[in-house]
Formats: C-alpha cells, sequence, structure tokens
C-alpha cells in the first residue's frame, strides 16, 4: 500500500496503467473469438454451428473475449482519427473516449471493424448504380454523436443513417455466396426510418450495381411501399433480394409480416437453398416471432439465389441512398442458424439491456415561450434568423426595427414536431407555419402534416458548437446544425460538399443565442 500515490490524481494514473496492462494481458490471451467467459452473440451463433463471419457494432462487442477496436472516428478539427475499444473483453464501447477526443469538434464515424477476424470492415460506400453525396460520389459518413444511447447503464453511439449516408465492403472473405446459407441479425432503432430504398444491412452486389435478381440477401427495415408490404401501415423488416423487398412467399402483401413498434428492434432474415425466414421482436424485452418461415418466393429469379457476398449498411444493393435509420449491432454468420440459436441470440441482445438518453443539452429552450435567434459570429451579432414569406435569412433587428420585421423575427418553442425532446419553432406573424429545411436550406413553411416537414422542423437544442448558446442539431440530417452563412440560413456540416458546410466560422455560425422573442 505504501506505493499507493496519495493524491487522486496521480492514484487514477496508476490504476489506468495497471488497467492498460491489464487491457495488454487480455489481448495476448485471448486473442480471438474463442474461449469467451460470457457468451456473446457470436459465441452464441458459434456454439450453434453457424459462426459469425462479419460482426459490425458500435456499441458493444460481440464475442464475450473481444478487446479491439469496435469503430474508427475522425474529428473534423484536425483530420485525426482514433478507434473505440469495448470498456472491457466483451464490454460496451468506451463512448468517454470518443467524447474526449472529440470535445470542441465534431467527429464523422469512418470505419466499423469487423470483429469476427475475416477483416469485413465497413467503410464509406463509394458510387455505383446511385452516386452519392460525398466527394468522388461516395456516400456520407455517420455523425459519431447522432445516436446515443446506453447498453447496460454505460452510454454508447449507434450508426445514425441520414438519406445520403451508407457503408459498404465490396471485398469481403467468408460471406455466403450463390445460394449458400447464411443467418443475419441487427439491432435497430424501430422508431427511425422512412419509405425511400433502401435501409439495409447484409448480403449485396460486389459492384454496388442492380446485377439481377437473387443478387441481395439484406435484413430491410422500412416502409417502402414499392415492392413488399406486410400487416398494417408498417415499418415492417423484409428482405432485400434485390429488386425487391420481400415480406413473405409473394411479392407485394404478405399479412404475418407484423408492423414493427418497438423503439429497439431485433430484425433477422436468414436463406439458404429453398428456405429462408424473417424473424423480429423488440430488443428490450421477449421473445422473437416468425413473420415468414417457407421457401423462397414465388417470383423469377430467386430460387437458387446468386449472392455476391459483399456487405451493405443503410443503403440498396445499387448504392439506392434514398432511406433512413439507425443502426447498433448486426451480424452474418455462416449457415443456417437454428431457431433456438437465434433465440438464445434474443435473449442476449434483451439482456444487454439497450436504453435511450438524453438527445440534447445546452442551456434551456423553454416550451411556449416567444424567442428570437440572434447569430454570435463576430461579424453579426445584431442579426436573427428571421423570414419575408417563405425565404429565411438573417436580418438586423434593434428596439427601433418596425413591429413587422419584429414579428418576421420572433419565434414560438414548440415540443419538435418528430421527437417531442426537440424543437420546433413556429412563426409568431404566421401560425401554423415554422422554420424547416429543404435541401438543406431554411424556409417557412406551413405544416403539411407530414412525416417529412415534422423532421424537416424538428432541432435538437445542444450546447453551442462554440462553447456559447446553443446550437441547434437537425433531427434527421444530425451531422448538420442550423448555421448563417452570407446571411442565408442552412442546415450545414462542420466541412463538406456545399459552400455553406466550411468549416470555416462553422462553430461561431451554428451557435445562437435565444433571446426573449422581439414579440410574442
Ligand atoms: O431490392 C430493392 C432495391 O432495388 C435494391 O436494394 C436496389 O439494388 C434496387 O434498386
Ligand atoms: O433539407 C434536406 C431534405 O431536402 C429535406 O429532408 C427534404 O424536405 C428535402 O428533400
Amino acid at each position: 500500500m505504501s506505493a499507493q500515490p496519495r493524491s487522486p490524481r496521480l492514484r487514477r494514473a496508476a490504476l489506468s496503467v495497471i488497467a492498460a496492462g491489464a487491457l495488454v494481458t487480455g489481448v495476448l490471451v485471448n486473442a480471438g473469438p474463442s474461449q469467451a467467459a460470457t457468451s456473446q452473440p457470436c459465441d452464441i451463433y458459434a456454439a450453434g454451428g453457424t459462426p459469425c463471419v462479419a460482426a459490425h457494432s458500435t456499441t458493444r462487442a460481440l464475442y464475450g473475449a473481444y478487446t479491439g477496436s469496435l469503430y474508427q472516428v475522425k474529428r473534423a478539427s484536425d483530420g485525426a482519427t482514433s478507434n473505440i475499444a469495448p470498456l472491457s473483453a466483451g464490454g460496451v464501447a468506451n463512448a468517454a473516449a470518443q467524447d474526449s477526443f472529440c470535445s470542441g469538434t465534431t467527429c464523422l464515424i469512418t470505419v466499423i471493424y469487423d470483429q469476427s477476424g475475416h477483416g469485413n470492415n465497413l467503410t464509406q460506400a463509394p458510387p455505383g448504380g446511385f452516386t452519392g453525396p460525398d466527394v468522388n460520389g461516395y456516400d456520407n459518413l455517420a455523425g459519431a454523436a447522432a445516436a446515443p444511447v446506453t447498453v447496460g447503464g454505460h452510454k454508447a453511439y449507434g450508426v445514425f443513417v441520414s438519406p445520403g449516408t451508407g457503408y459498404r465492403n465490396n471485398h469481403t472473405s467468408g460471406i455466403a455466396t450463390g445460394d449458400a446459407a447464411e443467418g443475419e441479425y441487427a439491432v435497430l432503432d424501430g422508431t427511425h426510418y422512412n419509405g425511400g430504398c433502401c435501409f439495409d444491412y447484409g448480403n449485396a452486389e460486389t459492384s454496388s450495381t442492380d446485377t439481377g435478381n437473387g443478387h441481395m440477401e439484406a435484413i430491410y427495415f422500412g416502409n417502402a411501399p414499392f415492392w413488399g408490404t406486410g400487416a398494417g401501415s408498417g415499418p415492417w423488416i423484409m428482405a432485400d433480394l434485390e429488386n425487391g423487398l420481400f415480406s413473405g412467399v409473394n411479392s407485394g402483401n404478405n399479412s404475418g409480416d407484423a408492423t414493427i413498434a418497438s423503439r429497439f428492434t431485433t430484425a433477422m432474415i436468414k436463406g439458404g437453398p429453398n428456405l429462408w425466414a424473417i424473424r423480429g421482436g423488440n430488443a428490450q424485452s421477449g421473445s422473437l416471432s416468425t413473420f415468414y418461415s417457407g421457401v423462397r418466393p414465388n417470383a423469377s429469379g430467386y430460387n437458387p439465389m446468386h449472392k455476391e457476398g459483399a456487405i451493405i449498411l443503410g443503403i440498396g444493393g445499387d448504392n439506392s441512398i434514398s432511406a433512413q435509420g439507425t443502426f447498433y449491432e448486426g451480424v452474418m454468420t455462416s449457415g443456417y442458424p437454428s431457431a433456438a440459436t437465434e433465440n438464445s441470440v434474443q435473449s442476449n441482445v434483451t439482456a444487454a439491456a439497450y436504453a435511450t438518453t438524453s438527445i440534447t443539452s445546452g442551456p434551456a429552450v423553454t416550451v411556449g415561450a416567444a424567442v428570437s435567434l440572434r447569430a454570435t459570429t463576430a461579424c453579426c451579432t445584431t442579426r436573427y434568423i428571421a423570414h419575408s414569406g417563405t425565404a429565411v435569412a438573417t436580418q438586423v433587428v434593434t428596439s427601433s426595427s418596425t413591429s413587422t420585421l419584429k414579428a418576421q423575427a420572433s419565434w414560438t418553442v414548440r415540443a419538435g414536431l418528430a421527437n417531442s425532446s426537440c424543437r420546433s419553432f413556429e412563426s409568431v406573424d404566421t401560425p401554423g407555419s415554422y422554420l424547416r429545411h429543404s435541401n438543406f436550406q431554411l424556409y417557412v413553411n406551413a405544416n403539411d402534416g407530414s412525416s417529412l416537414f415534422a423532421q424537416d422542423a424538428t432541432f435538437c437544442p445542444q450546447t453551442g458548437a462554440s462553447g456559447t448558446g446553443n446550437s441547434f442539431v437537425s433531427y434527421n440530417y444530425p451531422t448538420r446544425d442550423i448555421r448563417h452563412y452570407n446571411n442565408s440560413v442552412y442546415i450545414a456540416s462542420n466541412g463538406g460538399t456545399h459552400t455553406f458546410d466550411s468549416a470555416t466560422l462553422w462553430s461561431a455560425d451554428a451557435s445562437w443565442v435565444v433571446t426573449t422573442g422581439w414579440s410574442s
């Protein structure tokens, strides 16, 4: 005990050296996914004779012995990258390491590592049949802090896919090809989806193009109505088998595929020679339902299958980029997992204890208050977000401004139309109309009641990016905050392809002081 440093700071340092030593020992002793102390999903699949050949998660280790990197983040300030590992073997991600590395700037998820040892990492998806919005036609990367949750009480981050975001690996090893059998599961946010094509995780074309029916076998989640549908109005877990999302044996409707309503959802697809299944359940409790199990679809081209073995996340096989969703963890197996194995995986998922956590921070923005939103950049501290008809810009407003301008620069704070934890801003002089983005620019439009409008008009208050006031993160594009640029107002990312995404002054331009409204 005499060697124990007395000051808490030194003591912490000594403990972290001990912890680092333990980690190194853990890596040497437990190098690889076997001999797990605790059974995690891939240990369960291995015990069932259908081992994982890809295992992806930004929230936790999927093998009891896994101590390697879960994912990599890249920060905007200097382009540096950092790998995020579990807190302990088989444990939850070290989100605090991300928070510290990304403090004062923004981070994107650049790599989602394959924990299976097959090297099947997911990285920024390249252009294919469709072109992505980032440089050279690549898809966008997800914001590293966009999908906070807790897992077993520890903070962790999921992968928030906005339309345009996608990850892929076209050069895999060990993934099923042709008609070979495989299983897939994913834990998703059951409340984050849309009707675009296609929020997928799983097997797809190695060319990023549509090479024909049966060339994919991926989990799909959403309410895209063009191909298959299930019971109710969706969202549904379906199989993306290429040129078709299948909810059962028929193209079109299969009423056995239930609408999903769980915040955390377990989704499973498996397929082998003339056999496949859809299963799903609440990832927080209870057992799986089987939504379909039987022969291959009766449409032409899906029996036998022609799987190619690439892996996609958040996009369609041909790099369709219209969909959205949130991914926490998922795997692909070699072989057709038994229902008993899948049931054990579901038990493991529910025991992991996913839970929601706050998605806002910073000064309170009080529902019902009339506010004005003042710019904080040195150029512009007398400017406020104002509208004239549908157009939005920052305007200089003073006590001697006209009452018309004062009202144009004032907003009634509402609970967020898409998420009540966030906020929407209703025009004081045009009740029923709200600040919303469209094509990443802000407008004031009447609420049309659509899900898209609600999302476009919802902003989540955070501590100001510069440290002053609040930033307002777009609900459906959380890599983007409300930002003024040349006095126009956008949702802008901290660096990116649009002029208004310029990293210069981004933090100040994206930080606003919420004042008492000029008018109410
Ligand atoms: O099968 C549905 C979609 O159709 C696929 O994801 C895509 O490749 C094609 O556009
Ligand atoms: O602003 C980005 C998107 O552009 C909005 O979500 C949509 O309304 C428009 O297509």
